[in-house]
């Protein structure tokens, strides 16, 4: 019977498109590294849609092209094609399948999300802050300490209570594939179980305004130790009289044990470029302002530009610094004064720290 010799010939055609397909969409849309428990369901998710897409793709051509290849005019052949009228039991067929591979995709989408947001065992909590265009994470089972780097020990389930001073951001680190807004007013919670060692980013997912796409944050997953050893090095309480201005420095630049912004959040020491000029090089060097003017990095301008921040904006760069530290330095040098018996300057401190970091 020629009709059975087609069917076989098109199973075949569609297996056969169907495989190098499936390859070429995972080699197209290449996932990053899988760095999460989450990532695991979430691949496999993947996996199935991609199979899904290939076969579906692989069937409507193969059929359409073999019918249009080998059911084509032949020469001579005048006469009209055969008049076919519905076919039933193939319509019923067509709309039932699809009904039920759509409703399984979403009901395993259904039963993968609530298990992704469901409390784990033992978890720990991490509050995650986003502003224009920095962010910074505290530890509140650890004294509270924050920190411009997250650091999560490694398969330790953590839960981030998250929240925006200002307006809408998304946390996204794409090895651990999820995803969470954090909303102004309001606070949004993502859950993650880091599995594999090593240094990631948050990138903001969300636009936010003029530096959302360098509104980034180191990540760093590390073992149990070293997770230990970290928050031994953010809790001990600093002797100030103890160190030298550029150590300060490094501390204040980090935000230490202060409650401001930190610096780092905004200016990396590297010559990455972030919301802000990055601190590698600047003394002495010479920056061009918005209004087409030069001025040299001196301690007057560094001075400025901490305390008055949108005075002298440099060239490319969008006013983003609060104009808080005047105060929020002063009221930590009093305290420093007052536990301490010292005088220190914390913008000295960070100018001294600032000269150490040259090119
Ligand atoms: Cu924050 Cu984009």
């Amino acid at each position: 019977m020629r009709n059975r010799n087609h069917i076989i010939n098109v199973t075949a055609l569609v297996f056969i498109v169907t495989v190098p397909l499936y390859y070429l969409l995972r080699a197209i849309y290449a996932l990053p590294q899988a760095a999460s428990a989450e990532a695991v369901p979430i691949d496999q998710m993947f996996t199935g849609h991609f199979i899904a897409i290939a076969f579906l793709f692989s069937l409507i051509m193969v059929f359409m092209l073999y019918s249009a290849f080998v059911f084509r005019r032949k020469p001579g052949d005048d006469t009209d094609g055969p008049h076919i009228h519905s076919n039933t039991a193939l319509e019923i067929i067509w709309t039932v399948v699809p009904t039920f591979v759509v409703l399984g995709f979403g009901i395993w989408g259904t039963v993968t999300l609530n298990d992704l947001v469901s409390a784990k065992e033992n978890e720990m909590t991490i509050e995650v802050t986003g502003q224009q265009w920095s962010w910074s994470f505290a530890y509140p089972e650890q004294e509270g300490f924050s920190s411009p780097t997250l650091v999560l020990p490694v398969d330790q389930p953590v839960v981030l209570k998250m929240g925006s001073k200002d307006v809408l951001h998304s946390f996204w680190v794409p090895e651990f594939r999820v995803k969470q807004d954090l909303v102004p007013g309001q606070e949004t919670t993502l859950r993650i179980t880091p599995t594999e060692i090593g240094d990631y980013k948050v990138r903001c997912a969300e636009i936010c305004g003029t530096a959302h796409s360098t509104m980034l944050a180191d990540v760093q997953v590390v073992s149990a130790a070293e997770f230990d050893a970290f928050v031994e090095e953010r809790t001990q309480a600093p002797v100030y009289a103890e160190m030298t201005p550029e150590e300060r420095g490094e501390m204040w630049y980090t935000g230490g044990e202060a409650d401001w912004a930190s610096c780092a959040g905004c200016h990396s020491l590297d010559g990455t470029r972030l919301a802000g000029p990055s601190w590698l090089g600047l003394y002495g060097r010479t920056e061009e302002l918005e209004d087409g003017t030069t001025i040299t990095a001196d301690d007057d301008y560094i001075r400025k530009s901490i305390f008055e921040p949108n005075a002298q904006i440099v060239a490319t760069y969008a006013p983003a610094m609060p104009a808080v530290f005047v105060d929020t330095f002063a009221a930590k040098e009093a305290e420093i004064l007052a536990n301490e018996g010292i005088e220190i300057d914390i913008v000295d401190d960070l100018i001294a720290f600032i000269q150490t970091l040259e090119e």
